[in-house]
């Protein structure tokens, strides 16, 4: 495996963030500095990061911030799968937990482990989602306590979960809510006369879309990131 991969794979940082590790001179094997990305990582070779053995990880755990014109599937043929931005090996045994529309972007998560996807998505979970909402029309500081009594969403037996929204300017807001109904947010302002022109993800639970990952860029969690789905 390429270095700048290996590393990749062991830690969290971005390919660009491993390239620059590696330039900075802060890779070794065998207390040997290596300094070209594209080196060959044999099998057994200890690679480590700044002096501490770094190894790669079993189960996957990646956050991806999605570009709009890409799909939460693999099934489409029109638009291209999320999977396709991921450089990674068995890219058909991860699982995508939580789909976000083709026009939406933001935090995705992608993982192997099932269960740990289950409980992203799980109503029972309850696990939060922040969204930025842009609108095409004002919203008034009335729309908080609609919001927080529960939207009721046309062809839906009952009324949304409370959820949280506070608002940015006339025409953007932050939306937290804790269900994924089919394209939830924008049938929440559709409901109350609004209409939905950009949605972006920025949190689900605890994990905040990490800003330095350009649309299209990933990283795998952090240990403490991944714990804090439970
Ligand atoms: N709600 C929507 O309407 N679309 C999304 O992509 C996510 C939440």
């Amino acid at each position: 495996m390429r270095l700048d991969k290996y590393i990749c794979q062991s830690t969290t940082l971005t390919r660009s963030q491993a390239k620059k590790a590696i330039t900075q001179g802060r890779i070794s094997s065998s207390e040997n500095t290596i300094r070209s990305t594209a080196y060959k990582v044999s099998e057994n070779e200890q690679i480590s990061f700044d002096g501490k053995v770094i190894n790669v990880r079993g189960i996957r755990y990646i956050m991806l911030n999605k570009p709009a014109d890409f799909i939460c599937s693999t099934v489409d043929e029109q638009l291209p799968s999320i999977l396709n931005l991921l450089d990674v090996e068995k890219r058909e045994q991860l699982f995508i937990a939580g789909r976000l529309d083709a026009d939406t972007t933001g935090l995705t998560l992608i993982t192997d482990d099932g269960q740990w996807s289950h409980k992203v998505t799980s109503p029972r979970n309850k696990c939060s989602k922040c969204y930025r909402v842009g609108l095409n029309a004002p919203v008034g500081e009335d729309a908080v306590a609609l919001f927080r009594e529960g939207i009721q969403l046309k062809n839906e037996a009952k009324p949304c979960l409370p959820a949280e929204l506070q608002i940015i300017s006339e025409t953007e807001v932050l939306l937290t809510i804790s269900e994924g109904k089919y394209h939830q947010v924008k049938r929440m302002f559709a409901a109350v006369g609004n209409h939905v022109v950009e949605l972006h993800r920025e949190k689900i639970g605890s994990i905040e879309l990490d800003s330095s990952l350009d649309l299209g860029e990933w990283r795998y969690l952090t240990d403490a990131e991944a714990q804090s789905i439970a």
